[in-house]
């Protein structure tokens, strides 16, 4: 197939371009800096410099490609963490899950590419009632990120109705994913909040990758959670990330001190989180996982 990966460079473009390219599939992948043209290309990747938010560049770069598939992993995460300032640090991100996404679905369809797939997130976020383990058929929470969870929304309503799949992948790590909190974690700035009962799902990249390469062969439809087998609590997975890192173990701090000092998002995160259940991409897209549990991936990443 022929396979345009908008956001090609970022840390899943990077693991997902070889996988699609060693399926023997013809892949554009696009960066924002021509001087990541070069990463692309030994990637195996024809190399494109695209602005997701500009609707021009991006009609330009898909028309060029004349692909079957495009696959949207856009955001703009990198940079200094602030979970205090989540809509501020979410900005452009939060742009790139709307804007970004009618500019190439709009593309899309000008052009005659017949399927979609793009980049979601189910982490933490499902609705905070019941269980902590939420599938497909439960929805995300509303209010989990503010202007997040709305930009999340417009995205996945926008590629459902195009007849596409929604990635909701869970919580990144493998390389070049966890670095940013691995450091905080080390500096004793990453303390467990509360109880730290609140669930979270975490995906290594390349299973996040491989599941990819499935939704985009398979043409799938519809929402599916990309996470691994074992949903924990922050309390769990937390030390036990200090631990794999050589790191002193985590304070833990009450929520009415957490609040102030980071934020709504840490708070809710880390004591109501909800998990995710990946059994619906096992089933329907025969996914199996590199790394069936973060405990595993953990060690070997962070070791
Ligand atoms: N589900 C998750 O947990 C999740 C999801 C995504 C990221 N993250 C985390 O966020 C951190 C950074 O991620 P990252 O390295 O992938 O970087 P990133 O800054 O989030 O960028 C991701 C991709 O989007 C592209 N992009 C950014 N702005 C764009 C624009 N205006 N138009 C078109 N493309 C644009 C980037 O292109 P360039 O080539 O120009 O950089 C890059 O390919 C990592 O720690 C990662 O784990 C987590």
């Amino acid at each position: 197939m022929r396979v345009f990966v908008a956001g090609g460079a970022g840390v899943l473009g990077r693991r997902l371009v070889p996988q699609l390219v060693a399926r023997g599939h013809q892949v554009t992948a696009t960066t924002t800096s021509a001087a990541k043209l070069d990463l692309l290309e030994r990637l195996g990747a024809e190399a494109v410099v695209m602005d997701g938010l500009d609707a021009m560049s991006v009609g330009e770069a898909v028309a060029a490609a004349r692909s079957d598939v495009i696959v949207h992993q856009m955001t703009a995460i990198s940079g200094t963490p602030d979970i205090k300032h989540f809509d501020r640090w979410f900005a452009a991100t939060n742009r790139l899950r709307t804007e970004g996404t009618d500019h190439l679905l709009a593309a899309a369809e000008a052009t005659g590419v017949s399927h979609f797939v793009a980049q979601s997130h189910a982490s933490w976020n499902g609705i905070r009632k019941g269980g902590w383990v939420k599938t497909e058929e439960d929805p995300l929470d509303p209010t989990s990120t503010g202007k997040g969870a709305e930009a999340i929304r417009h995205l996945e309503e926008a590629v459902v109705k195009a007849g596409g799949a929604v990635l909701r992948y869970g919580a990144f790590y493998g390389p070049g994913a966890t670095g940013d909190q691995v450091e905080l974690v080390r500096k004793r700035q990453y303390p467990v909040v509360g109880n730290g009962a609140g669930h979270s799902s975490w995906v290594h990249l390349d299973d996040a990758a491989s599941a990819t390469v499935l939704a985009v062969e398979q043409k799938a439809r519809g929402v599916f959670n990309i996470v691994d087998d074992e949903p924990a609590p922050a309390g769990e997975w937390l030390p036990y990330l200090a631990a794999c890192a050589g790191a002193k173990r985590p304070m833990r701090i009450p929520t009415w001190l957490a609040r102030p000092l980071a934020g709504k998002v840490a708070v809710t995160m880390m004591t109501e989180g909800r998990g995710f259940s990946n059994a619906k991409a096992k089933r329907e897209l025969g996914w199996r996982l590199r790394y069936p549990s973060w405990r595993q991936g953990f060690k070997e990443e962070l070791a």
